[in-house]
């Protein structure tokens, strides 16, 4: 019989496939290219959908009592990170770069380096998520090593993900900046959707600081005006 912690990493692997496959089905939508590059993109936009909720899980859960269950996911999600990451980080080093595997650092340091810290930072988190390391490290430090390196994991790949698409997240934020057909739906790309979710982790993550009445009234606004802004990104800008 499966133990829970087992069954635990299957959810959370099925999870992840649902999401790398999810997406790439939504990349390929948007840039009308299948292959290896699209595979590549959903990759790295699952590595920051899974952390970010990871992040979102601990806010979810004070704020609203339906997300209690979902607590527990957290380590294997968390995981499931750095497996996606480092794949991701393998294709662009590897099967995906014209100029070698340092070809991307030389010519992109500022958003390269911070991308292969925030993969070091997983691996750390990773190889310390067993018995043994919360043994070894005694609970407190080893919870304090998770609490904020998953945080700084998530700014990295945050800061990451801006620097290299900070031009195509500003042509959407601009009325009249992409070509619309009318009458089409225009199906914005996934770095669009990363943004968003960034911005929503933020501010959810900050209105706790107003208390818990606030917080979920600014995360119930919050998370339907990106349902919204998206709406208007396909259908109406
Ligand atoms: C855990 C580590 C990393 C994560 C989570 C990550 C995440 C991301 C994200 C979210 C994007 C935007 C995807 C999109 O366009 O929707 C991206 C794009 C990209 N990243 Fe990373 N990244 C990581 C490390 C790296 C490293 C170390 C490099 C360079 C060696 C790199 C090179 C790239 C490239 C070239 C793209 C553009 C891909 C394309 O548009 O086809 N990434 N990454």
């Amino acid at each position: 019989m499966l133990t829970n912690d087992i069954l635990q990493y299957i959810y959370a692997g099925l999870f992840t496939i649902a999401w790398v496959f999810g997406l790439y089905e939504v990349e390929v939508i948007a840039s009308g290219e299948p292959g290896l590059s699209a595979l590549n993109v959903s990759l790295a936009a699952s590595t920051l959908f899974l952390l970010g909720t990871v992040l979102l899980l601990g806010p979810l859960s004070r704020l609203f009592n339906r997300f209690d269950w979902a607590l527990k996911y957290r380590k294997e999600l968390g995981i499931m990170s750095f497996f996606t990451g480092f794949t991701h980080v393998y294709l662009v080093m590897f099967p995906l770069a014209p100029n070698g595997p340092w070809g991307l650092y030389q010519a992109r340091p500022l958003s390269a380096y911070p991308g292969l810290e925030a993969l070091i930072v997983l691996f750390v988190l990773f190889a310390i998520s067993n018995r043994y390391a919360t043994l070894a490290l005694g609970a407190k430090l080893w919870w304090q090593i998770q609490y904020w390196g998953a945080r700084l994991a998530f700014a990295l790949i945050a800061f990451h993900m801006i620097v290299l698409k900070q031009k195509i997240i500003v042509s959407w934020l601009i009325p009249g900046n992409v070509p619309m057909t009318p009458g089409e739906v225009h199906y914005p790309p996934l770095v669009i959707w990363e943004a968003q979710f960034v911005l929503l982790i933020l501010v959810i993550r900050l209105s706790e600081l107003f208390g818990v009445k606030a917080a979920r009234i600014i995360t119930i606004v919050m998370s339907l005006s990106v349902v919204l802004m998206m709406a208007w990104a396909m259908f109406l800008r």
